[in-house]
C-alpha cells in the first residue's frame, strides 16, 4: 500500500476478455485452493463467471467468496446481488454457504453488521483476489465519488448515475437510494486487484483512474495506492479502438 505503483494495464479482445480473467482466477486456486475471492456483479463480470464455470478444471470446493457489495435492504429478494451472484456463479460452483461472506443488508443493526463484515474478512486473511467493476462516475463496489480512500465497509447514499445506469436492472421498480460496499480502505487489503473494465463508454473513466489525481472525485484511482493490481480492459476500454 501507498506504493503509487503504475497498475498493469492488459488488454485483450472483447471476445477473451472473460477467458483471461478467469484464468487468473483459476491461477489463484491452483495456488491457494482456499484462497478467499472477493467478488462483483454487474454486466461486467458475466463472461468471466461464465468462463469460470465451464473450464470444468477449476477446483471449488475449497474457495472461499466475499460479497464487494449489496443493495440495502434487499434480502433475499431475487434482485439482491447475492441472488444475482448465487445464479451467475455460486450455484454453479457449489460454494456452500459458510464459504460465502454475504453482504449484510437488513437496515436494522447494519452499522454493526458491516463491522462484523470487516472482522469475518480480516479473521479469513483478507481477500487473495479482489475482482472489481469500475461505475461510469469512477466507483468501485458502491464506493461513490467523494469516498475516503480509507473507508470501511457502510452504507452509502447512491449517486444519481449509479442510480441510473441501474434503473434497467430493478425493471420499473425504484431503484434503491442506498447500497451497502466494502469500504475502499478494505478493498485496499486485498493481495492482489483486478480491475475488470469493458466497453467504450468507460474509456474516459479508466483513463481519468488511471492518469487523473489520485483522490475521491474518482475512487478507483485509489487503486493506484495499491502494489499488485491489473487492470484487464478490452481495446474499446483501452480507448485502442
Ligand atoms: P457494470 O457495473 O459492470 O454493470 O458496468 C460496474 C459498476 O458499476 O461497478
Amino acid at each position: 500500500m501507498m506504493t503509487l505503483s503504475t497498475p498493469t494495464v492488459q488488454v485483450v479482445a472483447p471476445e477473451t476478455f472473460g477467458a483471461t480473467a478467469a484464468e487468473h482466477i483459476a491461477a489463484t486456486l491452483r495456488v491457494k485452493p482456499d484462497a478467499v475471492l472477493g467478488l462483483p456483479t454487474g454486466n461486467t463480470p458475466v463472461p468471466v463467471y461464465a468462463a469460470l464455470l465451464a473450464r470444468r478444471d477449476v477446483n471449488f470446493s475449497r474457495a472461499r467468496v466475499a460479497m464487494l457489495d449489496e443493495y440495502l435492504g434487499a434480502g433475499d429478494r431475487p434482485i439482491s446481488f447475492y441472488q444475482w451472484l448465487r445464479s451467475h456463479f455460486l450455484a454453479a460452483a457449489a460454494i456452500a454457504p459458510e464459504r460465502i461472506l454475504r453482504m449484510p443488508s437488513d437496515p436494522e443493526g447494519i452499522v454493526a453488521a458491516c463491522a462484523a463484515y470487516d472482522r469475518q474478512l480480516e479473521q479469513w486473511g483478507g481477500c487473495d483476489l479482489q475482482l472489481l467493476g469500475l461505475g461510469l462516475n469512477g466507483h468501485i463496489g458502491f464506493n461513490e465519488p467523494s469516498s475516503p480512500g480509507d473507508s470501511a465497509t457502510r452504507v452509502v447514499p447512491l449517486s444519481a448515475s449509479t442510480r441510473d445506469a441501474n434503473e434497467e436492472y430493478w425493471q420499473g421498480e425504484e431503484v434503491p437510494e442506498f447500497g451497502v460496499t466494502t469500504g475502499i480502505g478494505v478493498i485496499l487489503r486485498a493481495k492482489r486487484i483486478i480491475l475488470l473494465v469493458n466497453g467504450a463508454r468507460k474509456a474516459a473513466t479508466l483513463r481519468q483512474a488511471l492518469d487523473g489525481p489520485i483522490g475521491p472525485d474518482c475512487p478507483a484511482s485509489f487503486l493506484r495506492r495499491h502494489r499488485d493490481v491489473l487492470v484487464l480492459a478490452d481495446r474499446a476500454a483501452a480507448g485502442q479502438e
